[in-house]
């Protein structure tokens, strides 16, 4: 199994994350690397083929030509696919069609191998004069051509990219991985597992290892792989930062305890957090004091348990995100079992180690925990404001039955004044619901009014000093999940 994997260059935009899921999803094993991968670093990982996804509407300069000329098979699609024929000196003619469904009609290949015709939402579709070599191999009834190819060279473009629950496009993947790279589709979470506690016991070795747990899916999936490798030599650790929901900190340990057989020492570090947070208004200020914080913290549990490897429960987008230099200790001491999963993998890989569902569907809650919701200098008196209101928010959410279509839900203490109708000038709320799994898509929350309308009241009765609320419906396209 040697290299059997595609490499996904990812130009920017969500497509790469997409595309190199979809793949996994169909078995074949995917890696990820940014575009500026350069020729030697693609020939080490030395993948069976490259598939190059989005930077719609991005410089040409941006493109990896690099991976063009390697001898390895490589299919572009959406803006990268346009991308590789300016790259191959094609000239574009102009964009023929945009946002449209239109009939494509796929000529006999091995990249639409048992594939005749189908409908599909197209983008945008350019027209180009083909350089020598290329051929089209899409054709639209009117005669665009959205795909083409070098077979000699193993260059495949084209430029849409397939949909979600798109069997065609599933075909046109796979294709790609097996008749065109000769990948296996060995992917599976059994074969992950297996590997794994393998891996995790070679790591290991005969050390005592840390994990730090949250209550969160990652972290709850990586103690059962850590448990299921190495026994008692796991010691959990839950850190109470004090910047958690209501309840939350008592809520985990008891599921960990009750629902896993597990119990984690519980570090109250509440006091320690708050102390560093002091005088801070600044968000990236905020992050890095909290971040020094956890590491010391951990750094001297560590110690104080003669551990010899802590583990974390990184998953591949925060590697992606962060980088692999961003985890903070020292890479001989740490292993990070579920670095290679996307999250719903991680839940896939929770559900087979028997990780119950209040905790495989519990919402993400960040790291920093509520000095992200809680805007300029935490104090505790701003603190306990957010939680008392961000606990009825959750309780009415839950109440109606809307918890279960959304993935975040929560509340915001803005350092805006807003004044009351009994003269004083309280704090200004937000409330906040977003759906979908991915942090690049997300969509607003859509809660109903009456939902709202009684969250509303509510906070103004039990909470004088929240002077206003306000319903955050802001989408993806333009800002982040969390205010800071
Ligand atoms: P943003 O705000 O970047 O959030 O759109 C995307 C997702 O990541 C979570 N998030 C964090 N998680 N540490 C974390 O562990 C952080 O610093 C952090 N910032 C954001 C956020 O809740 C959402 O799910």
């Amino acid at each position: 199994m040697e290299n059997d994997f595609i490499l996904v260059l990812d130009l920017g935009g969500p497509e790469a994350v997409l595309m190199a899921r979809k793949l996994r999803n169909q078995r074949y094993y995917t890696e990820i690397l940014a575009r500026s991968a350069d020729a030697e670093l693609l020939l080490r990982k030395s993948p069976r083929g490259i598939l190059i996804a989005g930077g719609e509407g991005g410089a040409l300069e941006n493109f990896p030509r690099a991976a063009l000329s390697l001898g390895i098979p490589v299919l572009a699609l959406g803006g990268a696919a346009r991308m590789l024929a300016q790259a191959e000196g094609a000239e574009c003619e102009g964009t023929q069609l945009t946002d449209k469904v239109a009939q494509i009609t796929f000529q006999p290949c091995d990249l639409f191998d048992s594939l005749g015709a189908s409908d599909r939402f197209v983008q945008r579709i350019d027209a180009f004069r083909l350089p020598g070599g290329f051929k089209p191999i899409a054709t639209t009834l009117d005669g665009l051509v959205p795909g083409f190819a070098d077979f000699d060279r193993s260059l495949y473009a084209l430029q849409f990219y397939p949909e979600s629950n798109d069997p065609d496009g599933a075909v046109i993947l796979s294709n790609f991985a097996e008749r065109i790279c000769g990948c296996t589709p060995f992917w599976s979470m059994e074969n992950y597992i297996r590997r794994e506690i393998d891996y995790i016991r070679d790591r290991v070795g005969n050390r005592k290892a840390l994990l730090a747990v949250s209550g969160g899916v990652d972290s709850a999936a990586c103690a059962l792989l850590m448990g299921r490798a190495i026994g008692d030599r796991l010691t959990c650790v839950f850190v109470d930062n004090g910047l958690l929901r209501e309840g939350e900190a008592e809520a985990v340990l008891t599921a960990y305890r009750e629902e896993l057989g597990i119990e984690p020492l519980r570090i109250d570090a509440r006091d320690r957090f708050l102390g560093w947070l002091k005088g801070l208004s600044d968000p990236v200020e905020k992050r890095r004091a909290m971040y020094n914080v956890y590491l010391d913290v951990l750094t001297e549990v560590f110690e104080e348990q003669g551990a010899g490897i802590i583990a974390q429960g990184t998953i591949y987008s925060d590697l992606l995100n962060d980088g692999p230099s961003a985890r903070g200790f020292d890479p001989d001491r740490l292993i990070e079992p579920l670095r290679m999963l996307f999250k719903d993998e991680v839940r896939d890989l929770g559900e087979q180690l028997g990780l119950p569902h209040s905790f495989i569907d519990r919402q993400s809650f960040p790291g920093p925990g509520l000095a992200l919701r809680c805007c300029g200098e935490v104090t505790p008196e701003k603190l306990e404001l957010l939680r008392r209101a961000d606990a009825i928010f959750r309780e009415e959410v839950a109440a109606s039955g809307q918890d279960k279509r959304l993935a975040q839900y929560f509340a915001v203490l803005t350092d805006t004044p807003a004044l009351t109708r009994s003269g004083h000038f309280g704090n200004a709320l937000v409330l906040r619901a977003v759906t979908g799994q991915s942090a690049d898509s997300f969509a607003p929350g859509r809660l109903p009014n009456d939902l709202m309308d009684r969250t509303a009241q509510r906070i103004g009765r039990e909470l004088p000093d929240i002077g206003r609320v306000v319903y955050d419906i802001t989408g993806s396209d333009s800002a982040t999940v969390e205010w800071e």
